[in-house]
């Protein structure tokens, strides 16, 4: 069966909170405390907080649907948008997750290729992204698809400053 890309808007809004919490927390709970992984949670995925996000021109929200599923998500930012101020010629990859039971299936690589597409629509010349320094799985998933890891930001999980690497790739 084929992965639908499909993009969201405030009708999907408890869906995306759904999907955020559940994939953020398999993805990260082994590796960070309760507290501050609740704190994260309330911060970054409260209805208020995703409404606003999902009502920004300059953001986008897509789900990745298989098997009749929400089984990934993606959220792409560009212009004042991006969580770094690294211009209008870039876009961000600011979340890129697939449920745990529906990775390495090319879901991740079809949501990566559509905020390619949309940095192409735009003209923009640069697609970034930012990735904890231990996620060894995803930075190889980004190596894979020829991202280069080019500088380095300071990312707040509750109240512990952890350090993501920023990865690049530099459209034609
Ligand atoms: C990272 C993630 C999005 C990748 O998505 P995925 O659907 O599992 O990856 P895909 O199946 O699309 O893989 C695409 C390619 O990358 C390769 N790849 C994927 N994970 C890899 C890994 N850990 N090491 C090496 N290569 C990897 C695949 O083999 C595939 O290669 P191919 O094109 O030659 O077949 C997914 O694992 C995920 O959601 N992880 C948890 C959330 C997360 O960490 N998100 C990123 C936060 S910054």
């Amino acid at each position: 069966m084929a992965v639908k890309l499909i993009k969201c808007n405030q009708d999907d809004l408890h869906r995306l909170q759904e999907i955020s919490i559940k994939t953020f927390n398999d993805t990260f709970k082994d590796q960070n405390s309760t507290v501050n992984m609740t704190a994260y949670i309330q911060k970054a995925f409260n209805l208020k907080q995703l409404e606003r996000e999902l009502a920004n021109p300059s953001s986008q929200f897509f789900f990745a649907n298989f098997t009749n599923e929400v089984a990934g998500y993606l959220k792409v930012n560009m212009n004042d948008a991006q969580s770094e101020e690294m211009g209008e010629e870039s876009l961000e990859i600011e979340r890129i997750y697939i449920k745990n039971k529906f990775q390495k299936y090319g879901l991740g690589k079809s949501l990566l290729n559509k905020a390619m597409e949309i940095a192409m629509e735009h003209y923009k010349n640069k697609v970034w992204l930012g990735v904890w320094e231990k996620n060894e799985n995803a930075i190889a998933f980004y190596e894979k698809m020829g991202f280069v890891h080019t500088s380095v930001h300071s990312f707040y999980m509750g109240d512990e400053k952890q350090t993501d690497f920023i990865m690049t790739k530099t459209l034609l």
